[in-house]
């Protein structure tokens, strides 16, 4: 498999290096920063992040009206362990002194760690080779590590090597864009520092608002120091190691950091203190064995092979990347960026539910368990966010949140998304619908969607017979409240019909008893979900042969994308959101998206032509866009375009194609990359008949693959030049549909098609 590396060091993209190698297991993320610091004028942002571990602060506006978000979420920057100043006889190694005659940085996907190896001349000209590794195990998630090596390649003295813990930290601000937090603050307050039984570095840090407290404990290991001392600068913990250096004879340091949260545990002190006698006992390379096992496992399930070396490189990377990002404790989701930096401050989005989850539902069914159990989890909060927004009953999901209260201080492209709701409904549906887990249905699943149909009740009429949802926004932030939204329709459409259905599923199984009490569900209420449903109003334009975006989409002034200069773009960072409004003009797929995720609403013809309309008129300023045009290509059969913007999707990371890596990585477009070739090009769905696959492969491929878990089978995908293979790798015979066409896969076989 193939590493990430790069071979210079470039002041200019340290932030996006920062981002880029990132070390994260779902738990902690750690920026990839110079350990010495940063240079001066060089974008840094030194950050470190606890999934879910947030700050609140008040949202101020200038005019507040009833109803509005009142308090903001944060994650919040934490106890710095990252740093490492290294002496090399006097010589403090900096990449901005001497010379660097080499500089590697490479992101090992299979084996789960980073190595960054460099060759540094010292102003004097002392030589040494300066290897460092970092890693956030997978299988221990409190634990973060980093270790060491210093070899003297042309002189003999002494090495130093001071290793911090810092516990004054602070978050940082961009006020120039609104994807950042506007207000630098520093959130965590310490309540103590000190070193334990001499040696254990231990800083307890209690969050400002939230009352949230973290216990960070760091200890080092080295074994052929002459010295070592520890000591207190303030909040700041500081090891330092002295050795005697010989040409070509290693020094070596491991940094063993733990972080312990209140909200996984509730003596973070001891928990930390526990967790770091425990991993202490095993050296890094034990770690490392074990993130090579568990990777084996999940690449087993999750490599997708696509034709290319460099595309290959970007979708293991972007797999290997979601799996850094997920929470998988049921009270945390996927940050918009991941755990790699602070862009959209930490918060879940719709991003988890249509473009991450996905992956994790076929290729690691148990995590993506865990991202719905937390929608169950802060289902409370949605309640009270419906009550909120005027709804006398039902749950509806903040826009972004950390523990579900709404954050958004801007409700036209925030709480106005009620799509986000029917997301949640949709992603609990197709779990339903791909691993027949009826069980968690009736204790989690069936709740939600009760409790979402009954929002949607209460928020759409009648009119004419047809049921409306009026005053909402779609995907596409550049129109924003409408009425009859084609994809909330669509989507609301999906879930009142899903909370119909999921009850009788539950009464044909003898399931229905407690779900009915512990919801006081009626027939009555039961049926106006589905009539509903059923009378849901899908806009359709009888001259364009086409389903408008809204109500009013096509009557708006329309806008040539080509008269804008290149520099505008992102549009938004140019242009008044009102200007915006009243263009045909979006900033992503939203009919499009609407047709990948619910084609059967729409006959091939109209989801043509919408395609060709909304194609022309989208700028892809949002990193969620170009996946589901590259989706819907395939389903047109359009190969080679949807390759096209499956590149453009590939890219966007990895060669910075926003231009804002450095604030994070973009979590739901690596999901959607991922998508692109099974939804796309092996156009999967999931639907209540079965697995529907209709493989198509561009003309400039060869071949792809993947693997997949489906009703507890795990089946291989291998489309080629010749032919389409299907091969039952685990489990008994199931159906399948190729093409809508039903075939049986059976005990270990085969099928070429
Ligand atoms: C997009 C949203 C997305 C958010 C977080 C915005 O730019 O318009 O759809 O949820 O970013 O990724």
């Amino acid at each position: 498999m193939k590493s990430i590396l790069i071979n210079e060091y470039n002041p200019q993209k340290n932030g996006w290096e920062e981002s880029v190698f990132h070390t994260a297991n779902g738990y902690i993320g750690v920026r990839s920063c110079q350990e010495g610091g940063a240079q001066d004028g060089v974008f840094s942002v030194r950050g470190t992040y606890i999934n879910g571990f947030y700050d609140e602060k008040d949202i101020a506006y200038g005019e507040k009206l009833y109803g509005f978000a009142e308090t903001g979420q944060t994650i919040v920057n934490v106890t710095d362990v990252q740093t490492l100043e290294i002496t090399i006889d006097g010589e403090t190694f900096s990449l901005d002194k001497g010379t660097v005659l080499e500089y590697e940085h490479e992101l090992y996907l299979d084996k789960g760690f980073q190595e960054k190896r460099i060759m540094w001349r010292s102003p004097s000209g002392k030589e040494a080779y300066i290897i460092i590794r970092r890693l956030a195990s997978l299988v221990e998630k409190h634990l973060f590590m980093m270790s060491v090596r210093v070899v003297p390649n042309n002189f003999s003295g002494e090495v130093k090597i001071k290793s911090s813990v810092i516990g004054d930290v602070s978050n940082f601000a961009d006020p120039s864009d609104p994807r950042v937090a506007a207000e630098e603050k520093s959130y965590l307050s310490v309540i103590n520092a000190e070193f334990k039984d001499g040696n254990t570095a231990f800083i307890k840090s209690k969050t400002q608002r939230s009352m949230l407290e973290l216990s960070c404990a760091v200890r080092h290991r080295s074994s052929t120091a002459k010295e070592e001392k520890h000591f207190a600068l303030g909040n700041t913990l500081l090891s330092e190691y002295t050795y005697s250096a010989s040409p070509n004879e290693s020094i070596t340091l491991s940094k063993y950091c733990v972080f312990v949260d209140s909200r996984r545990s509730e003596d973070t002190e001891n928990s930390a203190l526990s967790i770091l006698n425990e991993s202490f006992e095993h050296p890094m390379e034990c770690f490392i064995n074990k993130q090579i096992k568990y990777l084996e496992d999940f690449w087993s399930a999750a490599r997708v092979y696509v034709d290319g070396r460099k595309l290959q490189r970007s979708m293991d990377y972007c797999l290997y990347s979601l799996l850094c990002s997920a929470g998988q404790d049921g009270i945390t989701s996927v940050c918009a960026k991941g755990l790699s930096g602070e862009g959209y401050e930490g918060h879940y989005f719709w991003d988890t539910e249509i473009y991450i989850f996905p992956f994790f539902l076929l290729t690691a069914p148990e995590i993506a368990k865990q991202l719905l159990l937390y929608r169950y989890n802060i289902l409370p909060k949605a309640r009270e966010h419906a009550k909120i927004m005027g709804h006398s009953k039902g749950a509806l999901y903040a826009w972004r949140s950390i523990t579900g209260i709404e954050c958004s201080a801007y409700y036209p492209s925030g709480s106005a998304q009620y799509h986000l709701t029917g997301d949640v409904a949709h992603a609990f549906i197709q779990y339903y619908l791909a691993t027949e887990d009826l069980d968690f249905m009736r204790d989690y699943g069936a709740e939600v969607l009760i409790e979402s149909a009954r929002m949607w009740l209460d928020t759409g009429h009648y009119m004419n017979g047809e049921f409306r949802i009026d005053s909402v926004t779609g995907p596409d932030e550049y129109s924003c409240i409408v009425n009859n939204n084609y994809y909330t329709n669509c989507a609301a459409k999906e879930n009142l019909l899903w909370a119909y259905k999921i009850v009788n599923i539950l009464k044909k199984a003898g399931k229905d008893e407690d779900i009915k009490t512990r919801l006081n569900i009626s027939e009555k209420e039961l049926h106006s979900f589905k009539k509903a449903a059923d009378n849901m109003y899908l806009p359709y334009d009888e001259e364009l042969k086409i389903n408008p975006q809204d109500d009013s989409f096509l009557n708006k002034k329309p806008l040539n994308l080509k008269e804008i200069p290149k520099e505008n773009f992102p549009l938004l960072l140019h242009y008044h959101p009102l200007w915006l409004y009243r263009h045909q003009v979006l900033k992503q797929a939203d009919t499009v998206l609407a047709h990948c995720l619910f084609e059967d609403s729409s006959d091939r013809e109209t989801i043509k032509n919408s395609f060709e309309y909304y194609e022309k008129i989208t700028t892809h300023d949002s990193s969620l866009s170009a996946c589901a045009h590259s989706i819907l290509a395939s389903y047109l059969n359009d190969t080679e375009k949807a390759l096209n913007y499956m590149l453009m999707s590939a890219q966007t990371d990895l060669e910075d194609t926003h231009k804002n890596t450095k604030d994070g990585i973009h979590t739901a477009n690596m999901g959607g990359l991922y998508q692109s070739v099974v939804q796309g090009f092996a156009g999967l769905r999931i639907k209540e008949s079965g697995l529907h696959l209709s493989p198509r492969l561009p003309k400039k491929w060869d071949e792809y693959a993947f693997n997949l878990y489906f009703k507890g089978r795990k089946i291989s995908v291998k489309v080629n030049k010749k032919r389409v293979t299907l091969t039952l790798l685990e489990g008994d015979a199931i159906n399948l549909y190729v093409f809508d066409e039903k075939i049986k896969l059976k005990d270990k076989e085969k099928i070429n098609l």
